[in-house]
Formats: structure tokens, sequence, C-alpha cells
């Protein structure tokens, strides 16, 4: 793999996870009679039977000390010469051997005491010793924080043994039943839909699965369970949810996987308000419950405008200090074409970004921001270095200043609150480029220069279009996906005006990560074909797509609504993980590929041929 980033190991928030998932009436088997980690003071001179890994074997001048591991923490187990027997196995264990031993629990002699370790003032004096498996020499030792992540996911099943992986997988679980929980308590039920099904709209590719009994057919796999959840509403359940795999084959970023975990939802009769208000609490006592954090009540609410003109995103993360400011109106007159054009064009924007203290950026430093933001299409960077306000023009250092007259200079200074030593980055282009090339600065700007304030700064992002004009496919694109609302008194909007028409859509925004999203649906048959109509989908292909939903639609289909949250992006907050992959199991490298299954394979002649299939080798080749 091209560029495998490395994993990157948290030095902190272990600590928050409650390692310990025991109830106190679990019953041990009789391989144990405790868990490693789980041996204190309370067991002092009593005896012992543990299984676990060995996790560091040490000689110690005729004594063997092992920190035996399982899934609970570690034990200090000391083995002594006066067993000769059970010593010379000693000598023989490696790290990562599986053994049971029996001993007695001792307090550990002064100033050996492990404060970090529940067992640290202890430690179990082997008298019994079974080696239940030998081990290899692993491929990479555990605590090395060098490896690749290729490697580790090669070997994943060693790599979840750190602790930190083990304690990743335990809060997802945490998450996972809390959520249950709270929607059995709310009279929601889970109801599992196909996985085997038609191609659903989410705006990805799909996963193809060939039929072999409809040769030629393909299956694909959902990209979210959208239309069954819509469909088990018109079938009166009223109240659904499903933790649900999803397929889209989509270029993967840090927080996207092909296949990703959804908690989907779906209600009957509820309006936006109510189900923002539900999710809210749900999440709200989630945070509390897990995290020990309060979450505000009620959740920020910003529409989609302010969002894209403050932030120049739809999911801003609100911990970073700086905002986009409007200078397209003080630009329209100015020499300066770059700037003037935009400012005059209906779809055109000219924004400033200030940056405090930004005055001590380089000329390289500067040049580098440029580049980045050509990645969004920008095609420059310009920026005013305030030295010294007091100095009027002199005092200001601009590749741009020449262009801009004084009263020009003095109103930006004052909109974006200036102070020496600040430097203001100036966007000008079509609104969407700006947006995103800024947007997309503000972010880096806020990590780069250790501008992110810590803590959880949550948000429903509410009144989006229901419609953005696709340059280069010269149509309407849905926002959300086709199915979402209008607001009803926009229903006009569509006819006329379909850009100006918000739609009931709302996405749950965490640090800058959409968590989730969804929206009240369209219920009614008309509107739904309106709506198919404005996108391109003819009446033809509307019925071959969703002939299915309309059907449905036609039936007494109640108003409903719902949303979907991303579980893994969820978790990965929640744990401080710098990608999903690392709270997966078993995720998919960047490339889309498994490197311990070494999936996708090549299947063999016979299969393809069952499948009335062909491959045509040198375009895969091509493609790869
Ligand atoms: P949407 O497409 O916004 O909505 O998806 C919902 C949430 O799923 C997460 N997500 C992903 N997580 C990881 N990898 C991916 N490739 C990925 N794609 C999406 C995000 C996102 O907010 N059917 C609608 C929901 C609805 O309208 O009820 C839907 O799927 O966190
Ligand atoms: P130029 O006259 O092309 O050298 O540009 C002068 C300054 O304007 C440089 O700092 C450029 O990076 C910047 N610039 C050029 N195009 C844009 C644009 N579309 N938006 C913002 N800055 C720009």
């Amino acid at each position: 793999m091209r560029g495998a980033p490395r994993l990157r190991r948290p030095r902190t928030g272990l600590n928050i996870f409650p390692l310990c998932l025991i109830r106190p009436d679990f019953i041990f088997m009789s391989m144990r009679n405790l868990y490693c980690g789980q041996v204190d003071e309370t067991q002092i001179d009593g005896e012992v039977l543990l299984v676990g890994w060995v996790n560091r074997r040490r000689d110690h001048g005729g004594v063997i000390f092992v920190d035996l591991r399982d899934r609970e923490g570690l034990v200090q187990v000391v083995f002594d010469p006066d067993l000769p027997e059970v010593f010379a196995r000693a000598e023989q264990l490696r790290n990562e051997f599986v053994i049971q031993v029996r001993g007695r629990v001792r307090a550990r002699p002064a100033g050996t005491e492990n404060a970090n370790l529940r067992s640290g003032k202890i430690e179990v004096l082997g008298r019994e010793l079974t080696i239940l498996n030998r081990a290899e020499p692993l491929p990479f030792q555990l605590d090395d924080d060098t490896v690749s992540e290729e490697h580790r996911l090669k070997h994943r099943y060693l790599d979840l043994r750190r602790p930190e992986m083990q304690a990743r997988l335990r809060l997802r679980h945490q998450v996972a039943s809390h959520l249950r929980r709270f929607l059995d308590d709310q009279g929601f039920i889970e109801i599992e839909t196909p996985v085997l099904t038609r191609a659903t709209p989410e705006g990805a590719r799909d996963y193809l699965v060939p039929s072999r009994t409809h040769p030629g057919e393909f299956f694909a796999l959902p990209q979210s369970p959208q239309l069954f959840k819509q469909l088990l509403m018109v079938a009166g359940f009223e109240r659904y949810y499903q933790i649900v795999k999803c397929f889209r084959d989509e270029d993967l970023r840090a927080d996207r996987q092909p296949e990703f975990t959804q908690l989907d939802i779906e209600t009957a009769f509820l309006d936006e308000d109510e189900v923002m208000g539900l999710m809210e609490g749900m999440i709200r006592e989630l945070f509390a419950r897990v995290l020990g954090v309060a979450l505000p009540d009620p959740l920020p609410r910003m529409s989609w405008h302010e969002a894209m003109e403050r932030f120049g995103s739809d999911k801003p993360d609100l911990r970073i200090p700086l905002e986009l400011v409007d200078v397209g109106d003080l630009m329209r007159e100015v020499e300066f074409q770059v700037f003037s054009a935009p400012a005059k064009a209906a779809d055109g924007r000219v924004a400033a970004l200030r940056l405090p203290g930004g005055g001590e950026l380089s000329r390289k430093e500067i040049d580098d921001y440029t580049r980045f933001v050509a990645i969004y299409g920008a095609k420059g960077l310009a920026y005013i270095k305030v030295n010294d306000l007091n100095a009027g023009r002199e005092g200001l250092q601009s590749p741009i200043l020449k262009f801009l007259p004084d009263e020009v200079v003095v109103e930006i200074l004052n909109r974006t609150k200036a102070e020496d030593g600040d430097l203001i980055f100036f966007g000008a282009d079509k609104t969407k480029i700006v947006n995103e090339a800024l947007g997309a600065l503000r972010v880096r700007l806020g990590h780069d220069r250790g501008l992110v304030e810590s803590g959880w700064r949550p948000l429903w992002v509410v009144d989006f279009p229901m419609f953005e004009w696709d340059d280069k496919a010269e149509r309407w694109v849905a926002l959300h996906h086709p199915f979402t609302s209008p607001k009803l008194d926009q229903l006009s909007l569509l006819g006329d005006n379909p850009g100006q028409c918000l739609s009931r859509a709302y996405d749950f925004v965490l640090n800058g990560v959409e968590i989730g999203g969804g929206s009240i649906r369209i219920h009614q048959e008309a509107v739904q074909n309106q709506v198919f109509g404005l996108l391109g989908i003819g009446a033809e292909e509307a019925e071959e797509k969703f002939g299915f939903l309309l059907n449905a639609l036609r039936y007494g289909a109640p108003p409903h609504g719902g949303l979907a949250f991303g579980l893994d992006r969820l978790i990965m907050l929640m744990t401080g993980s710098a990608s999903i992959r690392e709270v997966i199991a078993f995720p998919k490298t960047q490339s889309a590929a498994c490197p311990l299954t070494e999936a996708p394979g090549e299947v063999a002649e016979a299969q393809l041929r069952e499948l009335s299939i062909r491959v045509r080798k040198p375009v895969i080749e091509a493609a790869s």
C-alpha cells in the first residue's frame, strides 16, 4: 500500500474506559478462578488459578518474572528455583506463550509496587505452570508503534491484543448496547433488512454481486437500508432501528470505509423537531453514561446557509475559532479583476479569513497553504499581513494592496477585526470553490497553529437546500437523497425556483465530523415524482428503479422520517482515534483491500462460468 499511514498510539484516553465488563455473578469456568487484571490485595495469601498470555518474561538473578496478561489486564507472576520442575518450565517461556498458573498471592516487596496496575501491589508466586500453547516470535512487538498499518492489519489478530485496541472495541460494544437499550425503552424495534438487494441511491458506487440463478443480472449491496426502512413505516411499525452494515464503493479517507456500520432509524408521525429531540436525547445520555461528558441541552442548531457563510462547510468544527468574513461588496469596483469579477457574479464569493498571529508565517508556509487550497480549485491565496495598524498602508504587507483603495482596506481591517501581527487570507471565485478552499484552510490552520479548543462541540445543521446545481452534469442533484421532503410551505418553489427550495433534512455534526444525517421523507407519490423529475429521473427510470417505493406510497404511507448515525465515526471521536480503521476489528486499507484475508481475490474459472461472467483482464489491470 502506498504511503501506508502509521497507527499512532494515543497516550491518553485509555483511563476513560472502564475496562472491567464482568458482572459480579459471572461464573468462572474450570481453567481459571479469576482474571489476571483483577488480582489485588484482597486476595493476599489466597490461591489463584490464572490463564493468559506471557506479556513479558524477565530473568532476575535466579528468579523469573512473568507479566501475565488477559483481557482484564496484567499480573506479575514470580517463579523461584525452590520448585525446580516449575522453574525449568518457566525458563522455556517466551512472549505470547499461553499458560496456566496456579499460585499464591503475596504483597510485593516494599519499593517494587506499580501504581499503574490494579494488581500493582501484589504478585503471584507460581506453584504450578502449564504451557497451554507456544508462540513463535511475533512479526512485530505489540508495543512497537513504528510498525506500518499494513503490517498490523495483516496480523490483525495480534494487533488487536494491544490494550488500546481492546479498549476501543469494548467501548464500541458499550456504545452499541447503550443505544440499543435506549431505543428499546423508547419503543423502537430492531428489524433486519436484506443485504442482497437493488441499488440504493446514496450517491456512491454500488458493490455488485452477480446472480447465478439469473445469469447476467446483479444484486447491489445496500448503501443504506433507506428504502426498506421507509417500507417498514408504510407497513405500520412506526419506530424501527437497526445496527447495520452499509456498503459504498467510494474513494476512502480516514473517516470512510467501503463497509461501515450505521445506527439506522426511522419513525412515523413525528416531525423534524421531534426526531431531532429524541435523537439528541439519546446522544446526550450516551455521552453522559459512557464518557461522563455533559453535552448542551438543547443542542445548538445552525442553518446550512449560516454554516457555509461563516465556516465554508456544512460540517463546521466549532472548536476552531476562525471564521470566514464576506468582503465581496467591497470588491465590486476594485481594479483587481480576480476579486471584482466574482464579487459581481451571482454565483461568486470573495471572503476573508483572519489568522491571529499569522503575521509570523514565512513565505514558504504561505506558498504551502496556496498549494493546499489549490486542491479545492482555488487559483491563488491572496493575503495581507498586518504589521502595524497605526502605520496605515506602510504597516501592511500584501501582494494585492496596490489594487485596493484606502477605504476598502480600512473596511477589511474593521470587518475582520484585525490586530497587529495578524494575517488575513482571501478567497475569490465561485462560491462553492471559496467555501471549500477557505473552509478546508480554516481547519488546517486550526490544527497547524494549535488553535483547536478542547471539548465537544455538537451541532445540528438544518435548513439544507433541496438541490444543488451540478455544473458538470448540468442538472440539479439532491443535497441529501431523493426521498427527502421539501419544506411544506415551499412546495411551490419546486416548480418555480428549485435552487431556493429548502428541505426537511438535518445533519448531526460533532467536532467537524458528520456523525449522522436524515430527514422527514416524501410520503406522497405526486411530490416524489416531481422531485424525481427535477433530478432528471424520468417516469420510466423511476418506475424501473424505485417502482416498489412508488407503489408503496399509493397504499396509505404515513408521514415519516428518521436518520442514520455513522457508528464507526461516532466511536472514532469518542475514543480519540485518528481514523475509523482503529475502531473496526477487521477494516479495509485505503485501497479497499484486506491484507489479512487478501480479499478481494481472484476466483476459479469454473465459478465465473457458473455466473456467466468473463473477466477482461487488461481492463482490470489498467484500472488498479
Ligand atoms: P448518509 O449517507 O448521510 O445517510 O449516511 C449516514 C451516516 O453514515 C456515515 N457514513 C459513513 N461512515 C463511514 N464510511 C462511509 N463510507 C460512510 N458513509 C456515510 C456518516 C453519515 O452521517 N439513508 C440515509 C440516512 C437517512 O436519511 O435516514 C443515509 O445513509 O456518519
Ligand atoms: P497575481 O496577480 O496573480 O500574482 O495574484 C496576486 C495575489 O492574489 C497572489 O497572492 C495570488 O495568490 C492571489 N490570488 C490569485 N487568484 C486568487 C483567487 N482566485 N482568490 C484569492 N487569491 C487569489
